[in-house]
């Protein structure tokens, strides 16, 4: 073990839930309202695009009603407390992370504030609506935006930095996500390979539980500012 671990933290919408942004597999089985292949995959998006601007819409407009939670800012204090190697890989799409003020974090997939122009593949920072075809601020094209958003069938971002991270772990800590999800899901078993300490913290125990070393059961808002504590009051 290095003299400070180097850290890897993958977060998921049990994170923001507490905020007040519904999570994905809730009991119903429904995404806010919408079974997830009808609003999140390519093929939903070429078989009804407006129902997915529309949708995203809401969701990137939700995004100014609500505030980071004390997990998100416990995050943000060990990110800015921590000298050593640590990367928070989140699933999630909100920018709670940033807001809280955390800084090392990689959206492995998407972000609701940005989009994606499919003309001239720009990626460009977008606070509000796509769904009336506004241009894109690159090359000036209507209704080539889409949202900049990770598919299930796409590629998530940042697979290398992330792998790079994992691999150099001593610490892997996952938060508020259910481990149904690959590559995410396959996080731990690749931290516990190259000999990382592994910790969930999430409400339930999550798909891949047997593979932590650790699980602590509970709300983020109270488990995660615990974990920083200590981590901090070690180091
Ligand atoms: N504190 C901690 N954990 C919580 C809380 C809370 N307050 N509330 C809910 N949880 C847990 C649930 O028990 C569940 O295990 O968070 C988890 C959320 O799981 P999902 O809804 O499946 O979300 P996530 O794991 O982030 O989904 C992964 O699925 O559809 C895709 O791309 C989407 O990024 C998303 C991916």
């Amino acid at each position: 073990m290095r003299d400070l671990p180097n850290i890897v933290i993958l977060t998921g919408a049990g994170i923001s839930a507490e905020s007040g942004l519904a999570t994905f597999r809730g009991p119903e089985g429904l995404w806010e309202g919408h079974r997830v292949e009808d609003v999140a995959t390519p093929e939903a998006f070429v078989r009804d695009p407006e129902l997915v601007q529309r949708f995203y819409d809401a969701r990137r407009a939700r995004l100014k009603e609500v505030e980071p939670n004390e997990a998100h800012r416990a995050l943000a204090r060990l990110d800015a407390g921590w000298r050593g190697d640590l990367l928070i890989v989140t699933q999630n799409v909100d920018d709670l992370h940033e807001r809280a003020g955390a800084q090392r974090v990689l959206h492995m997939h998407g972000e609701l504030n940005s989009a994606w122009c499919l003309a001239c593949d720009a990626r460009v920072r977008w606070m509000e609506g796509l769904s009336d075809a506004p241009p894109c601020p690159e090359c000036g094209t209507r209704g080539a935006l889409r949202p900049d958003i990770v598919w299930f069938g796409e590629m998530p971002y940042g697979m290398d930095r992330i792998d790079a991270a994992l691999r150099e772990a001593d610490l892997f800590v996952s938060i508020g996500t259910s481990g149904a999800v690959y590559p995410a899901a396959g996080y731990v078993r690749t931290a516990r390979y190259v000999g990382a300490r592994t910790l969930e913290m999430n409400l339930d125990p999550s798909q891949g539980s047997l593979f932590f070393d650790e699980t602590r059961l509970g709300r983020a808002g109270k488990l995660v500012p615990a974990w920083v504590e200590e981590l901090l009051a070690g180091h």
